[in-house]
């Protein structure tokens, strides 16, 4: 397995990163003994870098991530941790809280369910405009100090935000959603972040699964999985979708290898200092996913899938409008 820089400052992890939210949440139909087998075929093939959220199953992809790691060397792992958002009993998500004390009290309760005294990137999962990130920074920066987080990481936030935080403490890397179907970081935030020596690791490569190659129509996801509710898989959008992925099935044909495998690559392919989180949640989907670090697209692939997939192809917006409307990222 290859290996990259999580920006200037950060620490060597697998080209790849597993993440690991739809083993406890959001996505249904996870299986845990599964899930465990897949994190165990990960870290075998040579994948470092691991991403978890206190919130993902409320701590159970926390636990489920130190049973997994159990019997393990704790050093090779590069545990990434999200914390900040909020659940009500029944899951309903009911904000974000990331005030100095509440990230001190979020922290604690992580490294006792990791088993762990540090976690090696903590990063809030949204900003909130209530905390100025100044205050977030600063309070993570104590906590580097003090030897519980090793590296701040931020996620979905914007240019300006990016550089405000980069003031207080140097930031390791955002935590962005970017695919084929979802570019918007390519315009002001990956420069910024270039610019910064921040790196980036990209989440929703596969856009959860809608450009995998294994999405149809005929798929309908259960009410509470959270893709039901997401404006690209629905109605006439994703039919639209769709469409772009058998156009990109064609070019993958052509390759010889799967559509889930060019759009990593093809995320694989936009810079060293990218680092694609998979969310694959079974050992046939890890193997697939795995087989793309091999796939170097050339240009004339690159422009036949530009030609077919522009910047701005997808059909729907990448979250609902309520939750658009909250991201920093989202914002100019
Ligand atoms: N910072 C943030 O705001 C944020 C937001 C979302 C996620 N994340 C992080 O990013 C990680 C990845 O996100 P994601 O799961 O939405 O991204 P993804 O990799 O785009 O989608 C994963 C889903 O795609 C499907 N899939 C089909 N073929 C696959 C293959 N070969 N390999 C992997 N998946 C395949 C699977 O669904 P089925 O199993 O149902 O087929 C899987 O659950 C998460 O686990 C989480 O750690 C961060």
């Amino acid at each position: 397995m290859d290996t990259r820089t999580l920006g200037t400052t950060g620490p060597t992890v697998s080209a790849l990163g597993l993440g690991l939210m739809g083993m406890s949440d959001l996505y249904t139909g996870a299986d845990e003994t599964e899930s465990i087998a897949t994190i165990h075929a990960a870290l075998d093939a040579g994948v470092t870098l691991l991403d978890t959220g206190d919130f993902y199953g409320q701590g159970h992809n926390e636990m489920l991530l130190r049973e997994a790691l159990r019997g393990r060397n704790r050093e090779n792992a590069v545990i990434s941790v999200k914390f900040g958002s909020m659940r009500d009993p029944q899951g309903g998500w009911i904000g974000n809280d990331i005030r100095p004390n509440a990230i001190k009290n979020f922290l604690g309760y992580t490294l006792r369910r990791l088993g762990t005294d540090y976690v090696d990137v903590y990063r809030p999962s949204r900003i909130s405009p209530d905390v100025p990130v100044e205050d977030v920074v600063g309070t993570l920066s104590e906590l580097v100090a003090a030897g519980h987080i090793r590296n701040i990481g931020l996620s979905e936030v914007n240019a300006e935000t990016l550089r405000r935080a980069h003031k207080v403490h140097p930031i390791t890397d955002l935590q962005i959603e970017y695919s084929l179907i979802s570019r918007g970081i390519e315009q002001d935030i990956l420069p910024t972040a270039r610019e910064l020596g921040v790196g980036v690791t990209a989440y929703g490569v596969l856009s959860r699964g809608l450009i995998s190659g294994h999405w149809s129509a005929q798929r309908t996801p259960a009410p509470d999985d959270y893709r039901a509710h997401l404006p690209r898989f629905s109605g006439e959008n994703l039919d639209r979708n769709l469409a772009l992925v058998e156009q990109l099935r064609t070019i993958a044909e052509a390759r010889g290898v799967t559509v889930a495998q060019v759009a990593i690559a093809w995320v694989l392919g936009r810079g060293d200092d990218i680092v694609p989180l998979v969310g694959a949640r079974r050992r046939d989907r890890l193997a697939e996913a795995l087989g793309a670090t091999t796939v170097t697209l050339t240009d004339a692939d690159l422009a036949a899938i530009e030609a077919v997939i522009p910047a701005g192809a997808a059909a729907g917006t990448r979250y609902d409008a309520g939750h658009m409307a909250f991201l920093d990222s989202e914002r100019p």
